[in-house]
């Protein structure tokens, strides 16, 4: 059932409000606590965490390496499931293991999983389905909350799976005694403004279904992002690739210049996420780099963001504004419509795309 939407990827990324709250009151209860499922987690116990995953649930874990590290001074390798398992690393001593999929059945996450089992002190899982094969064989699950996705792209499983990692680098800050509990609690509160600051940021639909329009007319797209935008770009790029076929990279803004800059020319759209954080100058200085060799910027920002730098860009998109730990959940949205849109104007298959499954149990 589409819920009165076109696609399935449509009514999933407009349940992201609703299923992110049930996320929320899941782990979190009146008194501002944090609550795991049995057996818990003691992140004053753990030297390293090692995460591990595919495609998008990857993405996720490389937004949540800058959260463990920054909030929780948490050392964080991430890597996608096929290197891991085959590279057979070293796992140190006191360092658990994280496995994060929405299904629960991805052939290599799976298979580094069992790498792990004999080595590492623990082994996490972060899944949308409970009863699959990563959750039986781990130490400790903790579902999304998420509800059943149909939609190949994968949508409100990501921003899910976000916001129970945040959740989790706040418990590990916790633990480790890096966080007061005055800035504890500030950060929970911004986590549960983030429904209503989603809900928001789909209004900015129209704006985004034209930007797509422009999108939808290129052969290559960049996505550009700096911190913890860098893995929204790679979100962003992905989305648009897997259900538009439109050739789409992401770079860290700060790379620009050693090399993806010589690909830019007036037919390459850019996309740039820039919330209004620490680095929000850096990124537009980027982009102004990218204007300067006449690059079409799609700039994604708050309001402030786009009347101070949305001079010359081919289009902008507005979103709310939003605690600067917090944008690579709310930014998700424009990279998930972004690519909807564009498909949905190339009329090409959005809920199954061509050659991809939504669960991917062979390697
Ligand atoms: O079920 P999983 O989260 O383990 O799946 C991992 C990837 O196959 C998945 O995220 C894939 O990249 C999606 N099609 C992305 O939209």
């Amino acid at each position: 059932d589409k819920g009165g939407h076109k696609h399935f990827m449509a009514k999933e990324i407009a349940e992201q409000p609703t299923v992110i709250g049930e996320a929320l009151s899941n782990y979190l209860d009146h008194n501002g606590n944090i609550h795991l499922p049995e057996p818990g987690l003691d992140f004053a116990k753990i030297d390293r965490l090692s995460m591990v995953a595919c495609g998008t649930a990857y993405f996720a874990c490389l937004t949540a390496k800058y959260w463990f590290e920054q909030i929780a001074r948490l050392p964080v390798d991430v890597d996608v499931a096929s290197e891991f398992r085959y590279r057979e690393p070293p796992v140190p001593a006191r360092t658990t293991a994280l496995f994060v999929s929405q299904s629960g059945e991805t052939a290599d996450t799976l298979a580094a999983l069992r790498y792990c089992a004999d080595k590492a002190d623990k082994i996490v899982s972060v899944v949308n389905v409970s009863e699959s094969s990563i959750a039986r064989e781990s130490d400790l699950v903790l579902p999304i909350h998420a509800g059943v996705e149909v939609g190949v792209a994968s949508t409100k499983a990501f921003t899910c799976q976000l916001t129970v990692l945040f959740i989790l680098a706040l418990k590990a800050a916790h633990d480790r005694g890096e966080i007061d509990d005055r800035s504890l609690s500030d950060h929970l509160s911004a986590l549960r403004s983030m429904p209503s600051l989603i809900a928001t940021a789909l209004e900015a639909n129209q704006q985004m279904q034209a930007a797509a329009l422009r999108l939808a007319e290129a052969r290559d797209v960049l996505f550009l992002g700096r911190g913890a935008m860098y893995p929204l770009a790679h979100e962003g790029a992905l989305k648009l690739k897997e259900i538009s076929y439109i050739h789409a990279e992401a770079y860290a803004s700060g790379e620009l210049k050693h090399g993806p800059i010589a690909l830019v020319d007036k037919y390459v759209p850019v996309v740039v996420m820039a919330p209004r954080d620490a680095l929000f100058d850096k990124t537009v200085s980027n982009m102004q780099e990218v204007m300067a060799r006449k690059g079409r910027v799609i700039l994604v920002s708050d309001r402030q963001g786009v009347e101070d730098a949305g001079e010359g860009a081919f289009a902008t998109i507005t979103l709310p504004t939003v605690p600067d730990v917090l944008a690579p959940i709310l930014y998700a949205i424009p990279a998930q419509l972004l690519a909807y849109h564009t498909a949905v104007a190339k009329g090409t298959d959005v809920d199954q795309p061509r050659n991809l499954a939504k669960s991917v149990t062979v390697e």
